[in-house]
């Protein structure tokens, strides 16, 4: 199993053994994977000659600093995760040195707009820190194809807009939301959870599943109103926001159209740990 911590090196394995030459698939990731992002890894090994991953957890893209710190860092069962996939897959684990070159920063991105709604409201800077990272990933490994969960909605249109933006030649495919039994989304933040405090997540989807069926009859201003109440003296969920958004422009749905694509969006903390989840509404 080949796991590089420097991009030239990276470059040179994919040079030396023609890869760079073939179809790439690449699954970026900021580690402690789930059984989503191994899905994701599936995925590029059907559709490609060769399956690149990268772990690092990017720091231009945390507007807190404590969940920046509290990140789980699990390199080694990682690998050892991803052998179970395949021992081909290669591993880019760089430091951050090899991504920022001693100027780690963000640069400024304009994606139209996206970048202004949920999550780029309530984490003002991330998907500047996304963007870069992401550009630069795309830079060092040159993929054919790379592969993004759907739990993260708007980081998925984000990508792709700044692939039309920036005239990349990548195709961008986004895969399912992978969930625990009780419905709660995979995340890497969820190890971080109590026992207690997963099961009791299950509220997540529970209230997802709820405003999708209303939404059949109601207006969004209205499930937003019912999401706000199920959350409200809960004793340990705290709601940051609940929305109805246009899958495409990712506005906020004040009257419906037919025409459009609609999906729900959530944050909410438990014990200072941020949980996002999605769902279809069509
Ligand atoms: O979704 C993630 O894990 C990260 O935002 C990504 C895309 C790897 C960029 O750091």
């Amino acid at each position: 199993m080949h796991i590089f911590s420097k991009k030239v090196d990276l470059s040179n394995h994919l040079k030396e053994n023609n890869l760079d030459k073939s179809s790439v698939g690449f699954v970026p990731t900021m580690g402690a994977l789930h059984a989503g992002h191994l899905s994701l890894l599936k995925k590029s090994i059907e559709n490609n000659a060769a399956t690149i991953i990268s772990i690092f957890v990017n720091p231009t893209q945390f507007n807190n600093p404590e969940d920046l710190k509290k990140y789980p860092r699990t390199l080694e069962s990682d690998v050892e995760k991803i052998k179970t996939i395949s021992e081909k897959i290669l591993v880019y684990a760089p430091t951050i040195e090899d991504i920022y070159e001693g100027n780690t920063k963000s640069e400024h991105y304009n994606f139209d707009g996206l970048e202004n709604q949920m999550e780029g409201k309530f984490r003002p800077g991330h998907f500047d820190g996304v963007g870069t990272v992401v550009k630069r990933l795309f830079e060092i490994v040159n993929p054919t194809n790379a592969y993004f969960g759907e739990k993260d909605f708007q980081q998925l249109q984000i990508v792709k807009k700044l692939v039309e933006k920036e005239k990349l030649s990548v195709t961008i495919i986004g895969c399912p939301i992978f969930r625990e039994k009780n419905g709660l989304a995979m995340s890497s933040r969820n190890e971080r959870l109590s026992e207690n405090e997963k099961k009791e997540a299950s509220i997540i989807f529970k209230t997802l599943n709820e405003a999708k069926i209303l939404f059949g009859t109601k207006s969004a201003k209205e499930v937003a109103k019912y999401v706000t109440k199920s959350f409200s003296n809960h004793p340990i969920f705290e709601l940051e926001y609940f929305e109805i958004a246009d899958e495409a422009s990712l506005l906020t749905c004040k009257r419906k159209n037919k025409k459009k694509k609609y999906r729900a969006f959530i944050a909410v903390f438990v014990n200072k740990i941020r949980l996002i989840d999605t769902i279809s509404l069509n």
